[in-house]
C-alpha cells in the first residue's frame, strides 16, 4: 500500500508525522540493548577471572542438606562446574550459555551424572522450553547482563519454570568492581522483579562464598506460583 494514500484525514504532510513518530522515545525494545561484553571472545582468550575452578560454594552447601531433582536449568552456566555439582545429586541439568567455547569448555569435563549443554541465548528460547523445568539455579548469569535487560531475565525465568517449580539464585548483592559486570542488585529491585509470579520461600547469606565474595551475596529461594509439583 501506497502510505500517502492513507492520509486523507491529515491536515499536515505525512512526512512530518512520521518524522514526529521517529522522534518519540521507544518505550522499551529489549533487542536494541547491545551486551557491551563479548562473552564469545572472553573464553577464547581465556580472560575468564570467574572461572574459579569449581562449583559456588554456597551450591554444594545447599546441595549437602537438599539435594535437588527433576529437570534444572543453569542460565549462563559457563564452564559448567555448578551444572556438574547438580548433576552429581540426582539431577537432571542443561546448563545454557551464549558462547560456543563455553559450551566446548564446559564438555570437555568428565560427566557427573544427567547433564547437558546447550548454546543459546537466555532472551531467545525456544518455544519448547516453556514450562520445561522444575528448577533454575542461577549463580553470576544475572550479574553479568546488562541491568537494562533485568526485566527479561525475570521474564525468561518465569517462562521456562513449570508451575510450582523453584528458582535459586545466589545473588551478587554488592561486588567490588568499580564498573560491572559484575553488577550489583538491590534487595528491592529483586522483589520487584519477581513478586508478581513467584512468592520468596526462603533467603539466607551463605556461610561459605568464593574468595572476595564473602558477605556480598544471598541466596533465595522462589517458588513460581501455580499447581505446585510436589514430587520434586
Ligand atoms: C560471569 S560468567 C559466569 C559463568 C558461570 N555462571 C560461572 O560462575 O562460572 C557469565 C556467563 O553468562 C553467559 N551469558 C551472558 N549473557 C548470556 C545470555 N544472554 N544467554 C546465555 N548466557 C549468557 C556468558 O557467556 C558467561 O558464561
Amino acid at each position: 500500500m501506497n502510505a500517502n494514500t492513507n492520509s486523507a484525514s491529515h491536515s499536515e504532510p505525512l512526512g512530518s508525522a512520521s518524522n514526529l513518530l521517529s522522534e518519540l522515545p521507544k518505550l522499551s525494545d529489549s533487542a536494541d540493548i547491545v551486551d557491551p561484553v563479548d562473552w564469545e571472545v572472553r573464553y577464547q582468550a581465556g580472560d575468564t577471572p570467574w572461572d574459579e575452578g569449581y562449583a559456588a560454594p554456597a551450591l554444594t552447601e545447599f546441595l549437602t542438606r537438599h539435594p535437588i531433582h527433576g529437570e534444572v536449568l543453569v542460565p549462563g552456566s559457563g564452564p559448567g562446574h555448578d551444572v556438574r555439582a547438580l548433576a552429581t545429586h540426582g539431577a537432571h541439568v542443561t546448563g545454557l550459555d551464549l558462547s560456543s567455547s563455553a559450551i566446548a569448555l564446559a564438555r570437555t569435563y568428565p560427566p557427573a551424572g544427567g547433564e547437558d549443554y546447550e548454546q543459546g541465548n537466555l532472551f531467545a528460547l525456544p518455544e519448547s522450553w516453556n514450562g520445561r523445568f522444575d528448577w533454575v539455579f542461577e549463580h553470576t548469569c544475572f550479574c553479568a547482563i546488562p541491568p537494562a535487560l533485568r526485566v527479561e531475565y525475570a521474564q525468561a525465568i518465569t517462562g521456562v519454570l513449570k508451575p510450582g517449580g523453584t528458582f535459586f539464585a545466589i545473588f551478587y548483592l554488592n561486588p567490588s568492581a568499580p564498573s560491572g559486570p559484575p553488577h550489583g542488585v538491590a534487595l528491592d529491585e529483586i522483589t520487584d522483579l519477581f513478586k508478581s509470579d513467584f512468592e520468596l520461600q526462603g533467603e539466607w547469606l551463605p556461610s561459605e562464598a568464593f574468595e572476595g565474595r564473602e558477605g556480598r551475596e544471598i541466596c533465595q529461594l522462589w517458588r513460581k506460583g501455580g499447581l505446585v509439583n510436589s514430587t520434586k
